[in-house]
């Protein structure tokens, strides 16, 4: 005897219950549908989400990747030479979180690869970290070189918009739709102190990067997609203890805690700000 027929059965012996065995059914699939739709969330909140961080090999980016990995994101880390990024591949080994791709952000058909390989892979937050600061001979009054100057313009300014324009849709599929761009607060007019000079291609290029970072935002806003600029502050990235010669620096992992810290509680009203690592709002 199938269970429906038990069912059947006891409804017609008893008289008691819930009548047919269609009202059952019925009962039943609502019942099993209620369930699902309660632990949907529940599966969705599991699943750990992703980021993307450029320029992931060294530095900041590295630091990222470490972070991120540790909370259980999955990351996904570019590096124009992978065969190289040693500290990269072990903490893919160790952590089997991290997945190395090779970018070069200024170049476009490298970006559209990257795309290509990523196809519909949902990235809650694109981290745009790539960037220059050069050295300060090279970018002072009296030694300016157009070359140079569009070389960092393509590396503080470009990849970002390259990157962010190619893997839009992956982040509007992700269910967070964060991009950030790495800014410095040397590219503040209103926070501007008079008496720092020189650094034309670094201030220039990262003036430029807020704005595109603006623009995007704006663009993006109707997509519920939350575009944010950083300041990392000026961070001891040398792989050595803090000591005195490093006054008004910031540790590394304080910094990278405090931008992880910003990342999280931005939400789409907050899109087109620019924040220092502590949180609070540098004014452009
Ligand atoms: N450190 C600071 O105190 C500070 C302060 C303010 C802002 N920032 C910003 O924060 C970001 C990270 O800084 P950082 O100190 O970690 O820099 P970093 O140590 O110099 O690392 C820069 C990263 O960008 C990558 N990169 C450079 N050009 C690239 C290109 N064309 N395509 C792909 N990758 C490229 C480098 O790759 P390779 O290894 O292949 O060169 C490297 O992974 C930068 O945007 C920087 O301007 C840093």
């Amino acid at each position: 005897m199938t269970c429906c027929n038990r069912n059947r059965n006891r409804n017609r012996n008893t008289g008691t219950g819930y009548g047919s065995s269609t009202e059952m059914r019925t009962i039943i699939r609502l019942v099993a549908t209620c369930l699902l739709l309660a632990l949907l969330p529940v599966a969705n909140a599991a699943e750990p989400s992703t980021v993307l961080i450029t320029g992931a090999n060294r530095g900041l980016g590295f630091a990222f990747a470490q972070q991120y990995a540790a909370r259980g994101w999955n990351v996904i880390a570019t590096a124009r030479n992978p065969e190289a990024a040693m500290a990269l591949r072990e903490l893919a080994d160790k952590t089997g979180r991290v997945r190395i791709e090779r970018l070069d952000a200024t170049d476009p058909a490298s970006v559209d690869n990257l795309g290509n390989r990523l196809g519909g892979i949902p990235i809650d937050l694109l981290l745009n970290n790539v960037g220059m600061l050069g050295t300060e001979p090279e970018q002072q009054l009296g030694s300016i070189d157009p070359t140079k100057f569009d070389t960092y313009m393509r590396v503080n300014a470009l990849s970002t918009l390259l990157v962010s324009q190619r893997l839009l849709a992956n982040v509007k599929a992700s269910r967070q739709k964060k991009i950030a761009g790495m800014s410095a607060a040397v590219a503040s007019f209103a926070a501007y102190p008079r008496t720092h000079h020189g650094l034309y291609y670094y201030k220039a290029s990262k003036v430029a990067l807020n704005m595109i970072m603006r623009n995007l935002a704006l663009d993006t806003e109707p997509d519920g997609v939350t575009v944010v600029v950083l300041s990392p502050g000026v961070v001891n990235t040398y792989g050595v203890p803090m000591d005195e010669r490093m006054r008004g620096m910031v540790d590394i992992d304080t910094s990278i805690a405090g931008m992880i810290k910003v990342l999280d509680d931005v939400k789409p009203a907050d899109t087109g700000k620019w924040y220092r690592y502590t949180g609070e709002v540098i004014d452009w």
